[in-house]
């Protein structure tokens, strides 16, 4: 059964991005955060890197200051994300991996290795208040070591669906779809809340999100460009309406 309305995070790293090209201020992420609040996104998403490539220190302490949704700060489990994160408290951390020469989070993180290490990392992080989640592939073995470590979010990376979507590999699409579906059960039934996202696009969105244990996806990339074409309002607007639809 459907857990009712799947909540939208806009991810607004890239505002940041297009502002680094040029140094300086504009685009403002926080004003976009502001507008994509206005437009209907349920909470923002920001990811600050280790090496600072978009979103910046400064960014993150505007938004805590700005924002009337929840902030879902993405890190590296480093001591100084972790410093950082509980500076600012915020309303969801979701840990992921990074690697400082990848373009984007190419993979899930690797809890099961690392189940002892990351037990310890988001202890205080919980304590803190804030909601912790775990950024992986649909891999029954990372789900369980998610659970164990105490965990109450786990966030499907739907990156390999995607990308076999736009290099036309149906087939091997098919089977990642067959692989969400199986794992946010599985992750439902350890008493895990589900989230899924990146890469995400109006073609890729639909069969994601009529998945009924899924409560929250976060998309940032193809929402931002979109936005060069219809505005951001818009562009989040429909990407709404294609997730309730989905839905209903
Ligand atoms: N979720 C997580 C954990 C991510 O790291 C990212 C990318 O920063 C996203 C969602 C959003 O991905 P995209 O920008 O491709 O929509």
């Amino acid at each position: 059964m459907s857990k009712g309305k799947l909540r939208l995070g806009v991810n607004i790293d890239h505002v940041a991005t297009v502002r680094n090209a040029r140094g300086g201020a504009y685009p403002d992420p926080v004003r976009a955060a502001r507008l994509a609040e206005e437009a209907g996104a349920d909470g923002i998403t920001a990811h600050l890197r280790e090496d600072r490539r978009h979103i910046s220190d400064a960014d993150i302490e505007g938004l805590m200051a700005a924002l009337t949704k929840p902030l879902n700060f993405e890190m590296a489990a480093t001591e100084e994300m972790q410093r950082i994160a509980l500076r600012h408290k915020p309303h969801a951390v979701c840990i992921v991996p990074e690697k400082r020469e990848e373009r984007t989070t190419e993979g899930g993180l690797e809890v099961a290795r690392e189940e002892n290490r990351l037990a310890h990392f988001i202890a205080p992080l919980r304590e803190a208040g804030s909601r912790v989640s775990i950024f992986i592939a649909a891999d029954q073995r990372q789900i369980e070591a998610a659970h164990r470590i105490g965990a109450e979010v786990i966030e499907l990376h739907t990156g390999a669906y995607c990308d076999y979507h736009a290099e036309g590999k149906f087939a091997e699409r098919d089977d990642e779809l067959k692989r969400l579906t199986d794992m946010a059960a599985f992750a439902d039934g350890l008493g895990l809340e589900v989230h899924a996202g990146h890469g995400l696009t109006y073609e890729t969105v639909q069969p994601v999100a009529a998945l009924p244990q899924i409560m929250e996806l976060n998309i940032g990339h193809f929402l931002i460009g979109e936005a060069i074409f219809l505005g951001l309002a818009d562009a989040i607007g429909e990407m709404r309406r294609l997730m309730d639809e989905a839905r209903a």
